[in-house]
């Protein structure tokens, strides 16, 4: 992922940003940070880059033209020829994400560094003195963003803050394989207390559960000891994580059904865009894919309400779930949706391990995108581009090969899916190595491993029931504006 940092103070983030895990992720290629100095570009022969505000008040502000050419450079063509004219220079190719690092903006959280990360490229601009003239904001910010309810002397400071943030979500730049996805911050409690050697320190024991060896019972422990600390420091985190197990428990009730939203919302990829006693509208992070669950239509109508009303869905291009027949009726008839397809969902709910018969299976790269593209057609390149950053489709070559003969994946909503094995390699297990690889993986991370089979599709339905999973007996469908 490339940074691009507009500020008045490049050493500021020279110096911070090359050190310790960016610093190790930039020199392996994983993150690039380019630092433009506004100054270099103002056409002040003094090198001058600020002036009073118009109307009077304190302090200076920094001109509009540094700030718009420095941008500029960022969208020049690479230069081919050794000599161009004036002409050929200046010739803008696209636009990129901007974020105006200011303390008027919206106050920066997990999920926007999740956003971010999405992101192949973005632009940072600091502020300092008293801000930039409002016309060149207008013209190339997309993201007006701050770090929290106070002011600090610049934007370089908090840009830092953010890049940290994102770019530790950019696969492979923390080492622990785990993919960015898993992280569970945003789950509504605060991490439990850690210990490490001496097991007494100043007359201090550590748990005697921690020693224990039992995992099980360390789980727990942990888990009582976030609520406590989530309880007496951050009252306000505690309320919602209560929401939501209240929610969980009642979509419990009926969980092969619901095990999409249980599932999202446990793992922390979703959240409750809006919510009344236990009926909620749910948002996967960082998609216009929603899910919703109404004890009654009147219910389901004022989620609906609260979301802005059908002409602000249509502007969003959104895909709404649903598994409810009353509910599917009104979002139809009220709101004009029309059903994309109809599935039935089927999850692993037993904690038994499965077996994996060709365990020759690896995360897929960039590189394998064309592989990807030319044998799955169900979905855009763009999406399976994004799944692979992500870290979330897996390849199987046959034992002692190492070209491709199929893979798996996770979807962004969470469920498994994008199974296809090359018609010359089927009937001889991989599938169901992949499936049961991929189950494996999730059982591990505490989760539910559920799909979603589209009606008709026997064989797939044949493999869930091979390798153990429930099927709902009951539809879910899958709404769209078109
Ligand atoms: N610039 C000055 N204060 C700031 C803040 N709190 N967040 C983002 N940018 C800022």
């Amino acid at each position: 992922m490339k940074f691009h940092i507009l500020t008045l103070f490049p050493e500021m983030l020279e110096h911070g940003l090359h050190q310790s895990i960016l610093g190790k992720a930039a020199a392996k290629g994983k993150l690039s940070f380019h630092i433009v100095n506004i100054r270099d570009y103002t056409q002040d022969k003094h090198g001058k880059v600020d002036d009073y505000p118009y109307g009077g008040g304190a302090g200076m502000l920094i001109q509009a033209q540094p700030v718009y050419d420095a941008y500029q450079s960022l969208l020049r063509k690479p230069e081919k020829k050794m000599c161009i004219t004036a002409t050929e220079t200046a010739e803008p190719v696209k636009k990129l994400r901007t974020i105006y690092v200011t303390p008027q903006g919206r106050t920066f959280t997990q999920d926007m560094a999740r956003e971010f990360a999405r992101e192949e490229e973005l632009v940072f601009l600091c502020g300092h003195y008293e801000g930039i003239d409002e016309r060149v904001l207008e013209e190339i910010v997309t993201d007006h963003v701050s770090i929290g309810d106070y002011v600090l002397t610049g934007g370089e400071l908090p840009a830092m803050v953010m890049i940290d943030a994102i770019a530790r979500l950019v696969p492979g730049v923390l080492h622990n394989g785990e993919s960015a996805e898993t992280e569970t911050f945003h789950n509504h409690l605060l991490e439990y207390p850690q210990y490490s050697r001496p097991e007494v320190w100043h007359d201090k024991q550590v748990p005697e559960v921690l020693l224990s060896g039992n995992h099980k019972r360390i789980e727990t422990w942990r888990l009582e000891q976030s609520m406590v600390r989530t309880r007496e420091r951050r009252p306000d985190l505690y309320l919602q994580y209560q929401t939501k197990q209240k929610i969980i428990h009642t979509l419990a009730k009926q969980k092969r059904k619901y095990i999409h939203m249980m599932e999202q919302l446990a793992r922390g990829m979703a959240h409750m865009v809006y919510q009344k006693d236990v009926n909620v509208l749910l948002q996967v992070e960082g998609s216009r894919s929603y899910a919703i669950y109404a004890e009654s239509p009147a219910a389901a109508g004022m989620l609906m309400e609260s979301l802005g009303g059908a002409g602000m869905l249509q502007q969003e291009r959104f895909s709404l779930v649903t598994c409810q027949e009353t509910i599917r009726e009104l979002l139809q008839d009220q709101y004009g949706l029309k059903v994309k397809n109809v599935c039935y969902q089927a999850c692993y709910t037993r904690k038994e391990m499965l077996r994996v018969s060709c365990r020759n299976i690896r995360r897929l790269t960039e590189s394998d995108l064309p592989y990807i593209v030319s044998h799955y057609q169900d979905r855009d390149e763009a999406y399976l581009q994004q799944r692979i950053r992500a870290g979330a489709l897996f390849g199987i070559c046959k034992d002692g090969e190492e070209q491709l003969s199929g893979f798996i994946g996770l979807h962004e909503e969470g469920d498994m899916g994008m199974l296809y094995v090359e018609s010359k390699h089927r009937r001889q297990g991989l599938a169901a190595s992949l499936e049961s690889w991929l189950i494996n993986d999730q059982l591990k991370r505490g989760e539910i491993p559920y799909c979603q089979i589209e009606e008709g599709n026997d064989a797939v339905v044949g493999l869930q029931k091979k390798l153990g999973l429930y099927l709902c007996q009951e539809p879910m469908w899958k709404l769209f504006f078109g």
